[in-house]
């Protein structure tokens, strides 16, 4: 097996990209974003909102968004792919006193949206679906501050009713069982908004325009999980990724690679724009198994796919549990991945809410069924090298969805 070796750097984080072009928006001036990640599904985002008024201009790496009045659109939303864009959008809207037309593609069609349909209804927000699935007609006048506690951990219902609670009349508090990725509070708070984060979120009605920037989104780690597992199963790998989002409820995979065995070392930390940013160094050592448990999964939630391959090659068994959410992303991801690994030859238990994997014996390359689902893609390609040939990727196009980039960057590690 070659190593992989080698410093890269990686387009910008995902969930900020989306936050970043939606809060924008919220400005009374142009705002100026770098390294915006490249993948369809902010594509998705910065669309819908120019649909919605809010113009933005792309070139020489970098976004410019003017924020103002949003208008009515014309035409349904398309969201793609992204449940990002679907679920924070609709609550942005909502704030704003906009009725809008929501569609997706078949993946973004068959994910729940009642879980921001019942928070933003109480907010006072009137929708019409099949039972929460797009198509979806949201049709709004004015919303009112809620105090809500989202049934499951997510960072989209979260942000879907703190971006309604800028436009929201009172104040509106979200409580979250297990903490998920922060980013909207983050950003908020660094662009003038009235929020407090600490046990619970409170956030009040926006007086004035949000201040307008300008910034340079981190790497995503997300994205860098795919490069971070590959060097740990191959043995004398040594990677390192300059400046990527190190914000603690994102970097759940780093500490998994370390407690598995891996070399993980963060340096230069610091903060830029309300996020921990740093240099990370990866290198492989012999890998055990862990058991990875509810509290755990939202700071990992996608890089699950990427996890279990790199359980795959431990000495030891991995238990993943109270992950029961892989099941609606953009795939049923526990049987994506249960049903890939046991292809290429690996024992694996699925269970309802996770998987049991017991490594051992030897893995061929094989055909992969990636759901059409960019992380499965990703995953896969990644597993590919464990074995002598590579795995043949059925749907290789989804990997633009978040990471377009991905195969000239494995390409460049490979030596
Ligand atoms: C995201 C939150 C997560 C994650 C998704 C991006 C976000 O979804 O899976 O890829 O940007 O808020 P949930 O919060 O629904 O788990």
């Amino acid at each position: 097996m070659m190593p992989v070796r080698g410093l890269i750097n990686l387009p910008g984080d995902k969930s900020i990209s989306h936050r970043a072009l939606m809060l924008s928006a919220l400005t009374g001036g142009e705002c100026i974003i770098r390294n915006l990640s490249t993948g369809n599904d902010v594509e998705s985002t910065r669309f819908c909102l120019l649909q919605c008024g809010i113009s933005s201009t792309k070139s020489y790496g970098e976004v410019r968004v003017k924020g103002g009045k949003f208008t009515q659109p014309q035409k349904s939303l398309n969201c793609g792919n992204s449940g990002t864009t679907m679920r924070l959008l609709a609550g942005l809207l909502a704030g704003q006193g906009i009725s809008a037309k929501f569609m997706g593609d078949s993946s973004l069609s068959k994910r729940p949206m009642n879980r921001i349909i019942d928070p933003l209804t109480q907010m006072g927000v009137h929708f019409q679906s099949d039972d929460g699935h797009l198509p979806i007609t949201m049709m709004t006048n004015s919303v009112t501050g809620i105090s809500y506690c989202p049934p499951v951990a997510s960072a989209q219902v979260k942000s879907a009713i703190l971006l309604a609670a800028l436009g929201a009349e009172g104040k509106t508090i979200v409580s979250e069982s297990i903490k998920t990725r922060d980013h909207t509070e983050n950003m908020l708070k660094e662009m003038g908004a009235d929020i407090q984060a600490k046990d619970k979120i409170i956030v009040k009605k926006l007086d004035q325009p949000l201040d307008k920037f300008e910034t340079t989104i981190p790497g995503d780690p997300s994205s860098a999980a795919f490069f971070a597992v590959l060097t740990a199963i191959l043995p004398n790998s040594d990677i390192s990724i300059n400046n990527i989002l190190a914000n603690p409820t994102r970097t759940g995979i780093f500490r998994i690679l370390k407690k598995m065995g891996a070399g993980v070392e963060w340096h230069n930390l610091h903060t830029e724009f309300g996020e921990l940013v740093g240099d990370l160094r990866i290198y492989s050592q012999p890998l055990n198994g862990i058991d990875i448990t509810k509290e755990l999964v939202p700071s990992i939630i996608d890089e699950l796919p990427a996890i279990a391959v790199l359980a795959s090659q431990a000495e030891s068994p991995t238990s993943v549990s109270g992950a029961a959410e892989l099941r609606v992303k953009e795939s049923d991801r526990v049987t994506a991945i249960c049903s890939n690994l046991s292809k290429m030859g690996c024992d694996v238990v699925e269970k309802h809410d996770g998987f049991i994997i017991y490594p051992g014996k030897r893995m061929y390359n094989t055909n992969i069924n990636t759901f059409g689902d960019h992380r499965i893609a990703m995953a896969f390609t990644i597993a590919g090298y464990i074995t002598p040939e590579r795995n043949i990727i059925d749907d290789e196009d989804c990997i633009n969805i978040s990471f377009p980039e991905f195969n000239s960057i494995l390409e460049s590690l490979i030596k």
